[in-house]
């Protein structure tokens, strides 16, 4: 049912590359896209109902009052959705464009492949008649490969855009861009700057959870690269950088350490409090998303925030006119 394009010795080799570039540089970096195998997965679903984590809530706040809207302007019928995880906040906008009469096919476009069939599966028996299609993909390699046909609304939700660094962002959303045609759409969800105790309780829960789905990646890399870490050993960091205005996710080492990556055949040592940054969650302000988003040619037609300006999505047109912005 799923199209992967991950498969084969794709996702072994990326992985590969990845973990020898950054644990062979200085600092020490690991890419999030690893957090997501089944378990992490099942890990970040548990950060989304924390009572710290309000990112998921505010922007079910949004679709919750504006889904109607989105599905007015866009009268998309091709909804593709990128990073859709569980899809849980996506039967909003799927709800809106079936009611509009518009809604045919459903693409959730994942990197982990048991969420997104489950959540596929799911979805099909609960829009009997919906093409749904899911396809197994990384969305910085393989835009260009996304299904082309319909009017299509494409929907990058949950702050996952703040997890690419600000030159790859500029890249993604460029590239993006580059696959839409006139009449297509973008939905994007951005966190906001808030004060910093808020941002850093959102990545840094009393319970541990968000701990836990850090370490994961350390579990995954044992599992995929016949590696030697102790998930134990590694502390979760999360610390908000003023300046870059993001949260970033490290893992310490609490004592030195020789780790290693059999499937490497490569040693790492760690020092110890050496740290290895893991991820970057960039919150954003509205004047900086409507520039981005001009810069990489989007027409911006509607900026919507919750009740408290804590997150907000912004609909984007693929024209090239740049309409008054409204909401
Ligand atoms: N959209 C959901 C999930 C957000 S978590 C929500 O808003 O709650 C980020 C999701 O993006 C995860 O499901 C993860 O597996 C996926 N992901 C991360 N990097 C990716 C990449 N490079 N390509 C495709 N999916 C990716
Ligand atoms: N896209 C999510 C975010 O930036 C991902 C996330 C939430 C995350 N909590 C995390 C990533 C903790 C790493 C560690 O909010």
């Amino acid at each position: 049912m799923v199209t992967d394009h991950l498969g084969g010795d794709y996702l072994r080799q990326a992985l590969e590359s990845d973990v020898r570039t950054g644990l062979t540089s200085s600092p020490k970096w690991l890419p999030p896209k690893w957090f997501y195998d089944a378990a992490g997965s099942e890990l970040f679903s548990r950060i989304t109902r924390l009572a710290e984590y309000y990112p998921t809530r505010r922007e079910l706040e949004i679709l919750r009052r504006r889904a109607v809207d989105v599905a007015g302007l866009t009268r998309a019928d091709t909804l593709v959705e990128l990073g859709s995880g569980t899809s849980e906040k996506t039967v909003l906008l799927l709800d809106a464009l079936a009611n509009a009469g518009t809604l045919r096919a459903y693409t959730p476009v994942d990197v982990d492949e048991v969420t997104l069939e489950a959540a596929a599966e799911r979805l099909a028996v609960r829009y009997p008649g919906l093409d749904v299609r899911p396809v197994r993909a990384d969305f910085e390699q393989h835009l260009a490969l996304l299904p082309r046909t319909g009017r299509r609304l494409v929907a990058f939700l949950g702050g996952t855009i703040g997890n690419l660094p600000p030159a790859a962002r500029e890249v993604f959303l460029k590239e993006l861009r580059a696959t839409l045609r006139p009449g297509d759409t973008l939905l994007l969800g951005t966190d906001l700057v808030k004060d910093r105790e808020r941002l850093v309780a959102a990545y840094d829960d009393p319970g541990g959870v968000t701990a836990a789905f850090n370490r994961n990646v350390l579990h995954v890399l044992n599992r995929e690269l016949d590696a030697g870490f102790e998930p134990e050993a590694f502390e979760h960091v999360a610390l908000w950088d003023e300046d870059n205005e993001w949260i970033e996710m490290r893992l310490r080492a609490t004592r030195p350490m020789e780790v290693p990556l059999r499937a490497l055949g490569l040693t790492v040592s760690f020092a110890e409090g050496e740290e290895t940054r893991t991820e970057i969650s960039a919150k954003f302000h509205r004047e900086g998303v409507l520039d981005e988003l001009s810069r990489a040619g989007f027409a911006v037609c509607r900026w919507y925030t919750d009740s408290s300006a804590d997150f907000a999505l912004t609909l984007t047109a693929a024209g090239s006119a740049r309409p008054g912005v409204t909401g």
